[in-house]
């Protein structure tokens, strides 16, 4: 089945391509801390890799834990969130990280997870694949083009969601999910591009639907105006 093939050569690509992010650990080495995690993808909620990685480098050098964020005073984290935007998130932040300190740490799966404060099922999702290794699937903007490609999903966005969802969760691997996760975000990324796909390049090409049809950038199909 090309469903089975698509996880393992998505991992052999991030081993050999994945791009180095201070929230990130290399391939083989053991997962990043929750804390890192977690604030990570918070920050990249509607914000680029580039804009966060100077905020998520100062955050961390200043509350280095969970415990010491917690610690810290509202207008010391509103300060330091300044420029990011979205400033619910910045409080959100605060109240789960004091959550997550009088609990004694992160809940370790997506369920726990989605009881904090502040966490959807996009961060809770996130941090149960990337930190503790479950098996949840991960869908962002990268992931639905991806995968709206590779089986040249017919159906207009933004209806044709619920249906990427199911098909992301069929490609999930039941082990390396976080890597899983964070390879078709690069793909998304420096591959598979909105405007331009790299196909001759693309670890996957050989099983997409959308490059079969000989114009990939149509998918995922947008709603008639
Ligand atoms: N965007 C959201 N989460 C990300 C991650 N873990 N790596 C790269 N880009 C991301």
């Amino acid at each position: 089945d090309m469903k089975d093939a698509v996880a393992p050569l998505l991992l052999a690509w991030y081993d050999a391509n994945a791009r180095r992010l201070p929230w990130r650990s290399p391939p083989g080495t053991p997962a990043p801390e929750p804390y890192r995690v977690w604030l990570s993808e918070i920050m990249l909620q509607q914000t680029t890799v580039a804009a966060v990685i100077p905020y998520f480098e100062r955050f961390t050098a200043r509350w280095p834990t969970v415990a010491a964020l917690a610690a810290a005073e509202d207008a010391e984290l509103m300060s330091a969130w300044a420029g990011l935007g979205y400033y619910a998130r910045a409080r959100n932040l605060l109240a789960c990280a004091r959550a997550v300190t009088l609990r004694g740490g992160f809940p370790d799966d997506e369920a726990g997870l989605l009881e904090l404060p502040g966490v959807g099922a996009y961060t809770a999702a996130a941090v149960a694949a990337i930190a503790f290794d479950r098996p949840a699937t991960v869908v962002d903007g990268n992931v639905e083009r991806v995968v709206a490609r590779l089986f040249a999903v017919a159906e207009p966005m933004p209806a044709a969601k619920p249906a990427l969802r199911r098909l992301a969760a069929t490609l999930t691997p039941a082990r390396r999910a976080g890597d899983f996760a964070q390879a078709m975000m690069d793909l998304g990324a420096t591959i598979c591009t909105s405007r331009s796909p790299s196909c001759l390049v693309c670890p996957i090409a050989a099983g997409c639907a959308a490059r079969a049809t000989g114009d990939p950038a149509r998918f995922p199909v947008k709603a008639a105006k």
